[in-house]
């Protein structure tokens, strides 16, 4: 399972990018708001992300109806090669994305809440589906269960799961043995996977031996 930074943030993510195991990174106009990028500063952190990553980076339209959406995924990709347009799954984001993809843009449908929108993302040829784990769990539905069965539906149809709105590590490992091709960290999550003070105290042990045998 692949992992990404759901972040605009570049203080919290230069640290974690340079560790080289996280994939790409992914934004949306929320993520934008949290970080204080406004949408004419995109093109700056696309920039910047693109240096730091030798993947993909994701950018959201902000467009409502099919063709302007479709206009303004064509404008973002035209910045990179390895721009990923993400579309919320509305019937015009969708209908955007078909024609997205056939005109040779990459494109992830967002904001996935159920199995249907998976189907309907994958016979608009998206690459990518982004299901909001924590979003649905706090919406009263089993999120987990909700992926598994995305995951499930979506098998031989090339478009692949990259799962957001991921509240812990746990969901992280819930995620992967469900099968999930990749999840989306926002920079505390992340963080947090790292963390295991077991491993620490045992480093403490180890640094003690060294220091004890030079
Ligand atoms: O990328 C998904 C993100 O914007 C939504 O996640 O944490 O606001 O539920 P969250």
């Amino acid at each position: 399972m692949d992992l990404y930074l759901d972040s605009a943030d570049i203080a919290a993510l230069g640290p974690l990018l340079a560790t080289g195991l996280f994939r790409g990174v992914t934004t949306n106009p929320l993520i934008l708001q949290r970080a204080n990028v406004r949408l004419d500063e995109v093109p700056t952190l696309v920039e910047w992300l693109l240096e730091r990553t030798d993947g993909d980076v994701f950018v959201q339209t902000t467009a409502q109806d099919a063709d302007d959406i479709k206009r303004e995924g064509s404008r973002l990709r035209a910045m990179s090669d390895r721009l990923v347009v993400k579309v919320p799954a509305t019937r015009d984001g969708l209908t955007a994305t078909r024609r997205l993809v056939d005109a040779g843009v990459p494109t992830l449908v967002t904001a996935v809440y159920g199995p249907r929108q998976a189907v309907l993302a994958a016979a608009a040829g998206a690459q990518w589906i982004a299901p909001y784990l924590g979003r649905m769990t706090e919406a009263g539905r089993d999120g987990h269960e909700q992926v598994a069965r995305m995951v499930q539906v979506l098998r031989g149809s090339g478009t692949r799961t990259l799962v957001a709105s991921i509240r812990s590590p746990e969901d992280v490992v819930g995620l992967a043995a469900a099968g999930a091709d990749a999840v989306t960290l926002g920079a505390d999550v992340a963080q947090a996977l790292f963390d295991e003070p077991l491993t620490e105290a045992a480093v403490a042990q180890f640094d003690a031996a060294a220091a004890a045998l030079r």
